[in-house]
């Protein structure tokens, strides 16, 4: 077992009303009692913008934190329908941002739109989740090292504040559809992701690294025996307190 801390990040996507408050009472009621056995792990849920307000003010303890699922690069007002910037999120109390989703990817953002967003974020100081994965393509291509690299190269830069950046590997064929990395491979991919962070950003310190991509209760037991990994970005099972408690209860089993 481990001391170092873990991560679990509940990622809703388009879900959630007020009334969803109950699930994150739920998982602070069992994180009070867990914490306890002093183990070491973060809670955030990455929630609709609609909500992020809401949460904050109803969430009573430090054992939860909030963050939103994307921003707009843009820090200052602008015609941009529709967006919510950095500061914006930041008023709100929001302490965390996923940046560079592959569901946002596919629907435009490029390394270097997602770069601008980081740059914001930043500035605004909140914490990053930056997403990075191959598509099933570039995997049978054997391009996975190689993508992830122009990834990562492509929208951080030396001059960010790396300690506020936490990378989630999520392979896009892993994304909601019940398949998960070989070991063999998640360990190869992890080493090279930290590795090269170092490499490229001439940092001394190893960057946190999540995974991301059909976590369930059944395979966390698989995923907790792969050292390298510091967390997980859990999508479709984070929207169940029951199933978002299991997956921590059985990563510590
Ligand atoms: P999933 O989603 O857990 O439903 O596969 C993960 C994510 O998209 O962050």
């Amino acid at each position: 077992m481990t001391n170092k801390l873990k991560y679990f990040v509940g990622n809703w996507k388009m879900f959630g009303d007020f009334g969803s408050i109950k699930i994150i009472y739920q998982i602070e009621r069992f994180s009070a009692k867990f914490n306890r056995r002093n183990i070491k792990n973060k809670i955030i849920f990455c929630i609709p913008f609609t909500l992020i307000y809401f949460f904050i003010k109803k969430i009573k303890s430090k054992l939860i934190s909030i963050g939103a699922q994307n921003c707009h690069h843009h820090s200052a007002h602008g015609p941009y329908t529709g967006s919510v910037n950095a500061s914006m999120l930041k008023s709100v109390g929001a302490k965390y941002v996923i940046l560079g989703h592959s569901e946002n990817r596919l629907e435009g953002d490029t390394n270097l739109l997602i770069k601008n967003k980081i740059t914001s974020a930043l500035n605004k100081k909140l914490n990053i989740i930056f997403c990075i994965g191959e598509t099933l393509k570039e995997k049978n291509k054997h391009k996975t090292l190689l993508v992830l690299k122009n990834q990562i190269k492509g929208s951080i830069e030396r001059k960010h504040n790396l300690s506020k950046i936490i990378i989630a590997y999520e392979p896009v064929w892993s994304i909601g559809t019940g398949k998960i990395p070989k070991a063999i491979d998640l360990k190869k991919i992890f080493e090279f992701i930290k590795n090269e962070f170092k490499k490229i950003f001439k940092t001394k310190k190893f960057p946190v690294v999540l995974y991301g991509g059909s976590v369930n209760s059944s395979n966390i037991r698989f995923f907790s025996s792969i050292s390298e990994i510091d967390g997980f970005l859990i999508g479709g099972d984070s929207r169940s307190s029951k199933k978002f408690i299991d997956i921590i209860k059985n990563y510590y089993k």
